[in-house]
């Protein structure tokens, strides 16, 4: 039986259990969550969706951790979210402390976990998982690049008057303002943007990206965006679960790729079942690497932070 668990029963980790359902992608789905009754209220709502839309999977809702035990995979998405006027880096104390609980429970029950990361700071809360997992480090992986180049995509096709299943997009580097879009890497159906627009809007799509998170924290007051993180979570677990060998960009754990090493960052990555199987190292131009190193130093710094505050 295949056991996928999402810890936090937030936006993001119910609407990642509803696709995880819908798309059949474990036999069960335990969502878990410190807050009573919220997670089993879901789990039951998702159940009772199940006649209608027709699918075999279960979802089992607790505030165990014991019934997350032998997980296949685990996406973790608790922690709280961004409040308006809040940088990601303002919860690394708070949700630090979340990981490492969550890291505990994980490494002790499902030694044989994959792990998706989705809570921010992104690359600094994946990097801590990792370390206090102690697993392989090709098992553990952060969600961000797939959002912030669906994001991206759908920036461009609006530009371009639609097409947006055509779009494919590459952003790379960090979840926060420093990350960098790559419009060279940035397609319509094979067609770089770069070719397709004009300079000026690829600049304007590139800073609407770099912003992207923000802008719907904005608009929303409290919480932040869930429809487009789930998906992106759910399409990283969809490689790995059934072994699709999909080129996504996503925080892996580099070690000299990149010219980088110790630390977690958004690089493009083919997923399979065992999780990361390879880190694709494009040929970035100088101002790109530029970007790509000023990425790291703010990650670096977060990291140094956890570590100041006791958390590492
Ligand atoms: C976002 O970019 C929540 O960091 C997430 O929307």
């Amino acid at each position: 039986m295949t056991r996928v668990t999402v810890v936090g029963a937030g936006f993001v980790g119910m609407t990642c259990a509803q696709r995880l359902a819908e798309q059949e992608l474990a036999e069960e789905i335990v969502l878990i969550d410190v807050i009573e009754g919220r997670p089993q209220g879901i789990a039951l709502d998702l159940n009772q969706a199940a006649a209608v839309l027709g699918y075999q999977a279960r979802v089992v809702g607790t505030n165990d951790p014991a019934d997350t035990n032998e997980s296949d995979l685990v996406i973790m998405t608790a922690g709280m979210p961004r409040k308006p006027g809040m940088d990601r880096s303002d919860l690394l104390e708070i949700n630090g402390k979340i990981i490492n609980t969550v890291a505990d429970y994980v490494r002790e029950g499902s030694p044989e976990a994959r792990v998706i990361v989705v809570s921010n700071p992104l690359d600094t809360m994946v990097y801590l998982m990792a370390e206090r997992l102690g697993f392989d480090k090709s098992r553990v992986l952060g969600m961000a690049g797939v959002l912030d180049s669906s994001r991206m995509a759908y920036f461009i096709s609006e530009k371009m008057g639609g097409g947006v299943a055509d779009a494919r997009c590459m952003v790379l580097g960090g979840h926060g303002d420093s990350m960098v879009p790559l419009p060279a890497f940035s397609t319509m159906d094979g067609v770089s943007v770069t070719a397709l627009l004009p300079e000026e809007d690829v600049d304007a799509i590139n800073h609407r990206t770099q912003h992207g998170g923000a802008e719907i924290v904005n608009l929303l007051k409290t919480g932040s965006a869930y429809y487009a993180p789930s998906a992106a979570a759910v399409a990283m677990a969809k490689s790995i679960l059934r072994n699709e060998h999909r080129l996504l960009p996503c925080a892996a754990h580099l070690n000299g790729q990149y010219g980088l090493s110790d630390l977690y960052m958004g690089v493009p990555c083919v997923l399979g079942r065992n999780g990361l199987e390879r880190v694709v190292e494009l040929e970035i131009d100088e101002a790109g690497m530029a970007k790509l190193n000023a990425s790291a130093d703010s990650i670096r710094a977060d990291i140094k932070t956890l570590g100041e505050k006791g958390l590492l």
